[in-house]
């Protein structure tokens, strides 16, 4: 295992998610220490316990919502406060939400704005107030954002206001990434495509296999099967570590090879 980590300090939100967690022992196996946020207490705690066990000392929590900006402001200044700064920010709350529909004339009003805000104002909050916060310090960051191949490639299994709100992360990455490299930040996105993260994701696919569906939706993509959550983590460490210090304004596909 690289070393990548050992002296830096990261925050992760949708830290006791599938790919969340995945990320966060990821960037702890190579030294970092975590401020784990996420607006599930049982799995943050489970995740708390965890690394206490197999880590003492690395791992810190914070129960946060974070379409809120109030809670992405406390998050941020809880990282400071920890750790004296937050070098790394990384992004991954977010998804669609159990019945969500998959047709355009059937997304409410108010889904469209839930799903907005669960993925791109939570990113717009987050990174806003983690390169104020650095800027407060002179210091500089690296973040790295969760889009998703459905923000980039239609599919018809993807839901609309998701793909819209995956987009908007893609140009608000390549924005950011513009507006702040010459002050020394990088910022980046993943886009995994299908991925087998947490139990929620896993009872989909489940029931996708007994329906016959999954052949069809795996059919395009190269690999022919799902990524690990593992398989995201490592193209996030990558991103987030000085071995991509000179990338920034990019959306690294993680999809097997198609969508
Ligand atoms: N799993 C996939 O196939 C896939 C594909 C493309 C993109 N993604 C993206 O990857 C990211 C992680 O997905 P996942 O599969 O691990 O999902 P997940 O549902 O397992 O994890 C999401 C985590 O975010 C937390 N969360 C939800 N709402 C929150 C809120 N308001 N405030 C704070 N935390 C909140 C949840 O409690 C959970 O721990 C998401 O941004 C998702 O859109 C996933």
């Amino acid at each position: 295992m690289l070393n990548r980590f050992v002296g830096k300090y990261a925050l992760v939100t949708g830290a006791s998610g599938g790919i969340g967690s995945a990320v966060v022992e990821r960037l702890i196996d190579e030294g970092a220490h975590i401020l784990a946020a996420d607006i599930n207490e049982t799995t943050l705690s489970a995740l708390q316990k965890r690394f206490d066990e197999t880590h003492p000392g690395t791992l810190f929590t914070i129960v946060c919502d974070v379409t809120k900006r109030e809670h992405a402001q406390n998050a941020i200044r809880k990282g400071w406060e920890l750790f004296g700064t937050v070098d790394i920010l990384i992004n991954v709350a977010g998804g669609s939400l159990p019945g969500c529909p998959t047709h355009l004339l059937e997304v409410t009003e108010e889904r469209w704005d839930m799903i907005m805000a669960l993925n791109a104002k939570s990113t717009f909050f987050f990174g806003q107030e983690f390169i104020r916060t650095h800027k407060e310090h002179e210091t500089t960051g690296v973040i790295v954002n969760f889009a998703s191949q459905a923000g980039i490639v239609p599919n018809e299994y993807a839901r609309p206001h998701y793909a819209a709100a995956k987009g908007a992360i893609i140009s608000l990455t390549k924005h950011m990434s513009k507006e702040f490299a010459p002050q020394g930040f990088r910022v980046n996105a993943i886009a995994p495509g299908y991925c087998a993260s947490g139990d929620r994701i896993r009872a989909l696919w489940k029931i996708r296999d007994e329906q016959g569906v999954s052949e069809k939706m795996l059919w395009n993509v190269a690999m022919h099967r799902l990524a690990e959550p593992s398989e995201e983590a490592a193209a996030v460490a990558f991103l987030a570590s000085d071995d991509a210090s000179y990338i920034t304004g990019e959306v690294l596909n993680v999809c097997g090879g198609g969508f």
